[in-house]
């Protein structure tokens, strides 16, 4: 039996836990949250769609009650406030510290031996102060963002080159942020071949620039921060990690001397299974590429201080 609790049943944990299910990720989804009444209520809505969907994976919803949550196997921190047009993600530092570290905490009360993703931003900072107070073993705490913009460089990539998404290889590292995110243009592929076959230098930067504000567009459209995919994502990482798919997702970890980077946890290609990220994959930067990624570590390291002047951590 697999169980998967899900944080924050809001836009992206009620949505994560949809594809949890719908997928059958997990045999048990539990959906908490403080707003008494929603997670139970969706979890319902959700169940009743089983045998439209075909699916056979269960959701249960609580408010508050931990208990409920015991022994699962990866736990998904969806909660905290979303950024409204015109906010960057480091603008939600204050109140989200304080939700995601009672969480964590309580969390691991129940489920000691839990894999925790991180999802509430400023999702770097949030996985730090996560690896910071709850001082689990690095392999057990990830922080998803890079699997998200990875699949909106691929969804722009696609548009530009008029393909099927699925096509298209690509990734983004680096922190979660508008300016801190890098997608790595050089290693896109369509095919197996490089995309800068395809596509011109103007076109291609046009594709990196739509990704890094892909986030702040959708929020300027929706009036809140976006769901469907930031909520798949959640699913796709936790897919990798229950059923040991050993797959390649650039995810938010604690980097100890890879990219020539310490104390700091920022987005990197890592293998997921059930072990929580088994492996960084080291890959050989240019100069460029390497010099972006001190910038971005830079601009992660500015925020995660804002940690220690509230007394966070
Ligand atoms: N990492 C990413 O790629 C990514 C993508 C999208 C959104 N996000 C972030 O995810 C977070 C959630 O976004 P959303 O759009 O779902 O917001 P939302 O407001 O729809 O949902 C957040 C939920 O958290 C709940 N909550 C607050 N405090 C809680 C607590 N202490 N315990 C349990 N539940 C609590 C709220 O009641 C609410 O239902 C935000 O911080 C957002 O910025 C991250």
């Amino acid at each position: 039996m697999s169980k998967v609790t899900v944080v924050g049943a809001g836009n992206v944990g009620a949505t994560c836990a949809n594809v949890l299910a719908f997928n059958e990720v997990a045999d048990e989804v539990i959906m908490l949250d403080v707003k008494e009444g929603v997670s139970e209520g969706k979890a319902i809505d959700m169940n009743q769609t089983a045998q439209l969907l075909g699916f056979d994976s269960r959701i249960k919803g609580v408010t508050n009650d931990y208990a409920a949550t015991a022994n699962s196997d990866v736990v998904v921190i969806t909660s905290g406030i979303p950024r409204k047009p015109g906010m960057t993600r480091e603008e939600l530092i204050g109140v989200n510290a304080g939700i995601v570290k009672s969480v964590a905490e309580s969390i691991l009360k129940y489920s000691p031996n839990a894999i925790l993703v991180i999802i509430s931003n400023p999702m770097d900072t949030m996985t730090y102060l996560a690896s910071k107070v709850t001082g689990l073993p690095k392999h057990r705490i990830i922080g998803m963002g890079g699997a998200l913009d990875s699949s909106r460089f691929k969804y722009y990539l696609s548009q530009a080159l008029e393909c099927n998404p699925n096509e298209v290889e690509g990734m983004v590292i680096g922190g979660h942020g508008d300016t801190t995110m890098i997608p790595v243009a050089r290693l896109a592929t369509y095919k197996g071949i490089p995309v800068s076959e395809f596509l011109s230098k103007e076109v291609l930067d046009k594709v990196v620039a739509d990704t890094m504000v892909g986030g702040a567009t959708l929020t300027g459209l929706l009036g809140t921060s976006a769901w469907y995919a930031p909520g798949a994502a959640g699913a796709y990482v936790v897919e990798s990690i229950i059923h040991d798919q050993k797959k390649v997702i650039p995810c938010c970890v604690a980097l100890e001397g890879e990219y020539g980077q310490n104390d700091i946890c920022i987005g990197v290609p890592v293998v997921l299974g059930k072990n929580g990220w088994e492996k960084v994959i080291d890959i050989k930067l240019t100069a460029d590429e390497k010099e972006k990624f001190e910038a971005s570590a830079a601009a992660v390291r500015k925020t995660n201080a804002v940690l220690k002047e509230n007394g966070a951590i």
